[in-house]
């Protein structure tokens, strides 16, 4: 079986699948405050037809799956979307991608479920900035929601943090003391210009390298690993040993040179970037009667046409249509 490659030589074996677009947050980075369009349920691709395509692009090549949003955890029955996915045979890595609202009462499930990697988003140590950020009264439930998750052993924790200048920079060193006190890896993630509401400007990024300066005037860090398996974070351990901090740096410094990922939106469109203008519609032909081979056919003739990387350091960069909500991160 040849792997799903691209023209550039790179190849898609971790594929992220937005299971829903909605959510209960309106953070300023993804949603707009008010008006969000949120897809009809006939619209949104089945449990069923979530398990053929993963059980085709584990045929491909995908080793690695994660589950995203909007918020995942508002898809009803999550638990059982999971314990449909984590047996399939080839599959090596099953996580998901949550705002942690719902981890008191879901973490449970989702581990027997069979689930052991999460990564929650938290952009702050306060409960009114946590607000201003998320737009919602969100901080008592995401914390209690982080000591459920403890009690089980789904490893590693990973904490997204998106700073943007004006609103979070200040929470740089406390959001890592948290995390090396919790046993998270924390990640600052560069705000990119895939918020709802077109607002975003380069001015409001708290890059990589100011942050790296800001935790270095504590802490001495040592590289760890460059960009292992794909992932996008450079990741770094402290001298002292204690814990891990990771930056995703799309703006400052792309690593689409490096891009192994691929993703399904709720609506059952491919999506060969994160900053794709165009997706796939596989939702269509997969209910027309579509045959898995010939699926196939169409997720290689996507991936070889992948583009080369974003363009948002460029003038001629165009935003996609679908925010953040809408792609699954
Ligand atoms: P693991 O590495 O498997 O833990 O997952 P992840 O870091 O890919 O998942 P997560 O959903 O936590 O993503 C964290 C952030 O990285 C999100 O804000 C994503 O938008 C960003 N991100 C993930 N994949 C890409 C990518 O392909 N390109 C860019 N530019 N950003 C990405
Ligand atoms: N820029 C960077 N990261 C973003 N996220 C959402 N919107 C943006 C953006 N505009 C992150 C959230 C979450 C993940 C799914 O995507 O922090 O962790
Ligand atoms: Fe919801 Fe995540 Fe977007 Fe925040 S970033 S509004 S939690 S989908």
């Amino acid at each position: 079986m040849k792997p799903l490659i691209d023209t550039y030589g790179r190849i898609a074996n971790n594929l992220r699948i937005s299971i829903t677009d909605r959510c209960n947050f309106r953070c300023r980075y993804c949603m707009p405050e008010e008006g969000m369009q949120w897809l009809r349920r006939s619209q949104i691709l089945t449990f069923e037809e979530i398990v053929r395509l993963s059980r085709l692009f584990i045929g491909l090549g995908v080793e690695k799956i994660r589950l995203t949003g909007g918020e995942p955890t508002l898809r009803k029955d999550l638990p059982q979307l999971v314990s449909m996915l984590a047996p399939l045979p080839g599959l090596r890595d099953l996580g998901l991608t949550t705002n942690g609202y719902f981890l008191k009462e879901l973490a449970g499930d989702l581990y027997r479920a069979g689930l052991r990697r999460i990564n929650v988003s938290l952009d702050s140590l306060t409960p009114q900035r946590v607000q201003d950020m998320a737009r919602r009264e969100a901080y008592d439930k995401v914390m209690a929601g982080l000591d459920e998750l403890a009690s089980y052993p789904i490893r590693p924790v990973k904490i997204n943090t998106v700073i943007m200048k004006g609103f979070n920079d200040d929470e740089v060193l406390p959001l890592v003391e948290f995390a090396r006190e919790r046993g998270y890896q924390v990640r600052f993630i560069e705000f990119m210009p895939l918020d709802a509401e077109g607002l975003w400007s380069r001015a409001q990024v708290l890059t990589t390298a100011e942050i790296l300066e800001v935790v270095r005037s504590r802490y001495e860090l040592y590289p760890k690993e460059t960009r292992a398996d794909g992932v996008p974070a450079d990741t770094y351990r402290f001298h002292d040993g204690r814990g891990e901090i990771g930056f995703i740096s799309s703006v400052s410094e792309p690593f689409c040179y490096a891009c192994n990922r691929v993703r399904m939106t709720a609506d059952g469109h491919f999506l060969t970037c994160l900053f794709s203008l165009k997706g796939i519609d596989l939702k269509t032909p997969m209910r027309n009667g579509a045959t898995d081979a010939e699926l196939a056919k169409m997720i290689r003739a996507a991936v070889w046409q992948k583009e080369e990387g974003h363009e948002i350091n460029r003038a001629t960069f165009v935003r996609p249509e679908r925010n953040m909500s809408q792609i699954g991160g």
